[in-house]
């Protein structure tokens, strides 16, 4: 049974963890974009020490270590045993990474505290994103900071939410519980600076970052249908419908997804993330 938007720790080790491996390729293609601002706003320096949060297949802790070199070190930090084999196995012959299977929220991080903190949308999965965010702050020194990427309004990012649309017209989907973990959980840029300063961080900045998206890195609206179809949160309640529905609504996907053409043929679907830098009060 589809949990709708809903997403927490025991999805990330169980269903999500494995869609995740399952279509890494896609959804690394997907979130480069995002991923090379993060890593451009971090600059993470030579030397430093950083921990990448929820590092999944671990793009962003390979890029990290890079730019921190030799004298640097960068940890990987991930609730899903799943994500992290597959992030130890690419990273494989890069001396200054390591990987810690954890759940950020409430297990002791080693090689604690940490310059420097990283993280692309790893951070909306918290039961209790208050109580998680101090824990995440007291990961760093006195005067470190975080930089994270976060997923902005539903509305401005169309390449999940119009797909949802459209197999909400098909099928019944769960109504979004807007308290509980999930990709949009963090949304809410006046909200999520609150979070952050009842965390006690300070010095935070919110900026916006508007992009576009390949869907699953495909340039075909067929191969994007079929992305969303089978790797986004409503893809088990797909799944589980007739054959008739299914094929309706991929054809319905296919339209969607075809609006987004580019005159150079590639799939280019809106996007608005939020990147967060917050300091941990010297
Ligand atoms: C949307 S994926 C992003 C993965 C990766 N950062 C990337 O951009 O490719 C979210 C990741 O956060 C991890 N995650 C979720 N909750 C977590 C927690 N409480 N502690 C550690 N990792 C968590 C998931 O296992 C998953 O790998």
């Amino acid at each position: 049974m589809t949990k709708g938007e809903q997403v927490g720790p025991q999805d990330w080790q169980g269903e999500r963890g494995v869609r995740w491996l399952r279509d890494m390729a896609g959804f690394e293609a997907m979130l480069q974009p995002l991923g090379d601002a993060l890593m451009a706003r971090a600059a993470l320096a030579a030397g430093e020490r950083v921990i990448d949060i929820g590092c999944g297949g671990g793009w962003t802790s390979r890029t990290a270590a890079i730019q921190v070199g030799a004298r640097g070190a960068v940890c990987g930090v991930d609730i899903s045993a799943l994500l992290l084999g597959e992030a130890a196995r690419r990273a494989a012959g890069i001396p200054n990474l390591t990987f810690v299977r954890a759940d950020a929220a409430v297990d002791a991080i080693p090689g604690a505290p940490f310059d420097r903190m990283i993280s692309r949308l790893g951070v909306m999965f918290f039961v209790d994103p208050v109580a998680a965010f101090s824990r995440l702050r007291r990961l760093l020194v006195p005067g470190g900071w975080v930089d994270w990427a976060v997923w902005g309004p539903k509305e401005d990012n169309p390449w999940m939410f119009g797909a949802r649309e459209v197999a909400g017209r098909h099928l019944e989907l769960p109504a979004p519980d807007p308290g509980a973990p999930g990709p949009f959980t963090l949304a809410d840029r006046d909200r999520l600076a609150d979070l952050l300063a009842a965390a006690g961080f300070v010095d935070i900045e919110i900026v916006e970052h508007r992009h576009h998206v390949a869907v699953g890195g495909a340039a075909d609206p067929a191969a994007a249908a079929d992305f969303a179809a089978s790797a986004f949160f409503f893809a088990d309640a797909i799944e589980a419908a007739d054959a008739a529905t299914r094929a309706a609504i991929h054809e319905d996907l296919i339209s969607f997804y075809r609006d987004f053409r580019t005159a150079d043929g590639r799939l280019a679907v809106p996007a608005r993330a939020w990147l967060v830098r917050a300091a941990a009060s010297r």
